[in-house]
């Protein structure tokens, strides 16, 4: 039986790619729906592209939800220097033609959670953590009926991407990220240190591009797009394809690990404002939260990447 999933996220080339993971998945994973929110670009992106990207899989049946337009208390930080205008710079898309959904995302969220037996749903936040709290804020019953949260976010010896102590997703909405940390539900957390180890590489792109599929050319010309960026500011081959971690974790546990233990994210501290405080060494006494995730076996990620893709 495959999981059923809701994806939350602000696409985002990497994004997109997770999202194509998982809809080339159906064996393993059964995407309930797709919930965008204000991140890499501001919202009426992120549902656009949401749907460009449902679209590019031949999946139009997949309801596409907009979210929160903004983190909880804080102003909206956007990664345009990463991703481009769009969001999804890179190749052009023609506009999108299947409908978003009237439904807010959290009212989805909510009701999904709620309507869906309790313990089967997981929910795999990509982005900010903003729907995700408000949806537990609105409606504390689901919390214990969620299955698991696999969400990109955080980090610990990499420290930060947006700011020198902070990863983007988690920077950006800290409350958002603190009420879920705190709120009891299971969570596994693939962290840069574990996307740091998920580099593209010349070859790896070269891959996608050889399936000599119009999903797979995107792929690769998006992937060529966004690593620009991380390539020049850490001098590596290639940039880290955060997002499909979360996916692929889900079909392929056994290519991650990871410890569990207590996270905790800075709200008060401008400086270093959405740290995750991750006691990898277990040197407090705060009751563990959330799997961290350390480790991933990148020539299986991308083997099983790559498989995926072809299917599309
Ligand atoms: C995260 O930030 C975004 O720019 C990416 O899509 C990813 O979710 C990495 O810090
Ligand atoms: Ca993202």
């Amino acid at each position: 039986m495959p999981r059923d999933i809701i994806i939350d996220t602000d696409p985002g080339q990497d994004d997109a790619v997770a999202i194509l993971l998982a809809l080339a998945s159906p064996e393993e994973l059964n995407v309930l729906g797709v919930t965008a929110v204000a991140g890499n670009v501001p919202l009426p992106l992120t549902q656009r592209n949401a749907r460009i990207i449902c679209e590019l899989a031949g999946h139009t049946h997949v309801p596409v939800f907009a979210g929160c337009d903004r983190p909880l208390s804080r102003r909206l930080v956007t990664a345009e220097h990463v991703h481009g205008k769009t969001g999804l710079d890179g190749p052009q898309l023609p506009d999108p033609t299947m409908a978003l959904q009237d439904q807010h995302a959290v009212d989805f969220i909510i009701e999904t959670l709620r309507e869906r037996p309790s313990g089967t749903v997981t929910l795999c936040p990509l982005g900010p953590l903003t729907n995700i709290a408000t949806a537990f804020q609105r409606a504390p019953d689901i919390i214990a009926r969620v299955q698991d949260i696999v969400l990109m976010g955080g980090a610990y010896f990499e420290v930060g991407n947006i700011t020198p102590a902070a990863e983007f997703n988690i920077y950006v909405d800290p409350h958002a990220a603190e009420n879920v940390f705190r709120s009891g539900a299971p969570i596994t957390v693939m962290p840069l240190d574990l996307t740091h180890k998920a580099l593209t590489t010349a070859g790896r792109v070269a891959s996608f591009r050889a399936m000599g599929t119009h999903v797979g050319t995107m792929v690769a010309e998006w992937t060529d797009f966004f690593e620009r960026f991380d390539k020049e500011k850490y001098g590596s081959e290639g940039a880290p394809l955060h997002d499909p971690c979360v996916i692929a974790y889900l079909i392929r546990p056994d290519l991650f690990t990871g410890r569990f233990i207590n996270v905790e994210v800075e709200t008060t501290s401008e400086l270093t404002m959405g740290m995750t405080v991750a006691d990898w060494w277990g040197v407090t006494n705060r009751p563990a939260n959330a799997t961290f995730m350390g480790h991933v076996d990148a020539a299986g990620f991308f083997a099983l990447l790559t498989e995926r893709i072809a299917r599309l």
